[in-house]
């Protein structure tokens, strides 16, 4: 992000707090950042804070002499590199969509010529009313980008999809967007859980939520390495520029990264799960003439980092698994390093106690032939970046994994 011109746009929602910590992330990532602050905006931040962070002056009103004199919305249109509107209002998305331009920011988005992305923010029905998709839907054929939002529960107390991105997601969205020059790396990472039919209305599944998985395929894809995420069945969107394939069962998983291949690059962070129904019932099993117990007969899916790993031919030159275990971490992990021929495994305790399945952190052990290597608690994004600086160094400058702590 050295150098690039990022103009922050921030509206009044209650997730502008986060867009203090977004300035902190893309300066530290070397950008140039100036913001505009809507009115309600200056409701939630204050434009001191807003310059503080920046080291810019902060922009919010349309008819300012000063600025204007020098056509000041034109200037900073022309300035941007990429805009970025986080949080995005339903309210503000409506006047993106209808091309108004009642303020400096709406302003400088009628004029700008450079990508624009948004971060939307607000209350689930909000989200979820027509008015509100149509206008998403308009933007979206206008080719502004849409990051999130996330589900979860909200400042108001609902719960659902409107939350708006944590800081770290929308950087590595805005880090893909802007430009990295391609390294002509290309990876395969597979995330989530996958889901294994037992009747039209059962089945057997696990508790990932793919969120450490997503934040490894957009981080490899903001280092400019060509990236496909092939995910099973979450609640969690992906960030639109990622390259997704949808998948339900891990033999369909197990089809998609195959068909997906060759790669450089195979991460294999999905809980797939291990057995299957061979015949899914084709309706649904009735409780009527069965006894209070009985017994459903599962077979192995296929191992489908081992059948990466293994591969004669097309094998990539890195293959990372993980190994989310309950007890002797390490041990069972070294295990599955050897037995499923892979060159790093990343270890992890999915106990209850430690919240690893659909938490925001993550604490791992990073295992090749030769070297254990603990890493702290970081958030699943920081531990992605992390990870994919690792990876990249190894495949681009030829280091291979036993010297993971170069
Ligand atoms: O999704 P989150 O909520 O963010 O949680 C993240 C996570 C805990 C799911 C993730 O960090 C993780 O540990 N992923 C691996 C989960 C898993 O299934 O681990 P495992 O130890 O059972 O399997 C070992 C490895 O073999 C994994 O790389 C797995 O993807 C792979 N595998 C397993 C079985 C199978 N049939 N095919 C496979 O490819």
């Amino acid at each position: 992000m050295q150098d690039r011109h990022i103009l922050l746009i921030i509206c009044g929602g209650i997730a502008a707090y986060k867009s203090l910590e977004l300035i902190r992330c893309l300066r530290k990532d070397g950008a140039e950042v100036k913001a505009v602050l809507t009115a309600a905006g200056e409701k939630f931040v204050t434009p001191l804070s807003v310059s503080a962070l920046t080291g810019n002056p902060i922009n919010n009103a349309l008819l300012d002499h000063e600025a204007e004199a020098d056509f000041g919305h034109i200037e900073l249109a022309r300035w941007a590199e990429l805009i970025v509107v986080a949080p995005a209002t339903a309210d503000f998305l409506s006047i993106m969509a209808q091309g108004q331009a009642p303020d400096l920011a709406s302003a400088v988005l009628l004029a700008a010529t450079c990508p624009v992305m948004c971060a939307p923010a607000m209350n689930v029905h909000m989200w979820q009313k027509p008015a509100t998709q149509r206008n998403l839907a308009a933007l979206v054929s206008d080719g502004v980008e849409m990051i999130g939002p996330e589900e979860g529960e909200m400042a108001c107390g609902d719960f659902g999809p409107g939350r708006m991105c944590e800081p770290d997601v929308i950087l590595q969205a805005i880090c893909a967007r802007s430009g990295v020059p391609a390294t002509g790396l290309t990876a395969i990472v597979t995330a989530g859980p996958t889901r294994e039919s037992i009747d039209p209305v059962r089945y057997l599944t696990n508790r990932s939520s793919g969120k450490q998985g997503i934040a490894i395929a957009a981080a490899l894809a903001a280092r400019g390495i060509r990236t496909k995420l092939i995910l099973g069945p979450t609640e969690i969107v992906p960030p639109a520029h990622l390259q997704t394939i949808s998948v339900t069962s891990a033999a369909e998983m197990h089809t998609a990264v195959h068909e997906a291949l060759p790669a450089d690059l195979f991460v294999a962070c999905a809980a797939v799960a291990d057995w299957r129904l061979a015949v899914p019932h084709e309706h649904k099993m009735k409780k009527r003439g069965r006894e209070e117990t009985f017994t459903l007969e599962l077979h192995r899916n296929p191992d489908i980092l081992a059948s990466v790993a293994k591969l004669k031919g097309n094998r990539p030159r890195l293959v990372v698994g993980f190994a989310a275990e309950t007890e002797n971490l390490i041990g069972n992990a070294r295990h599955k390093l050897a037995s499923k021929a892979c060159d790093w495994i990343v270890a992890n305790d999915v106990g209850a106690a430690s919240g690893t399945f659909g938490g925001a952190h993550n604490t791992v052990t990073i295992l090749t032939d030769q070297k254990t290597e603990e890493w702290p608690t970081m958030t699943k994004q920081e531990l992605a970046r992390t990870l994919a600086g690792r990876i990249q160094s190894t495949l681009t400058d030829g280091r291979d994994q036993d010297q993971l702590d170069g």
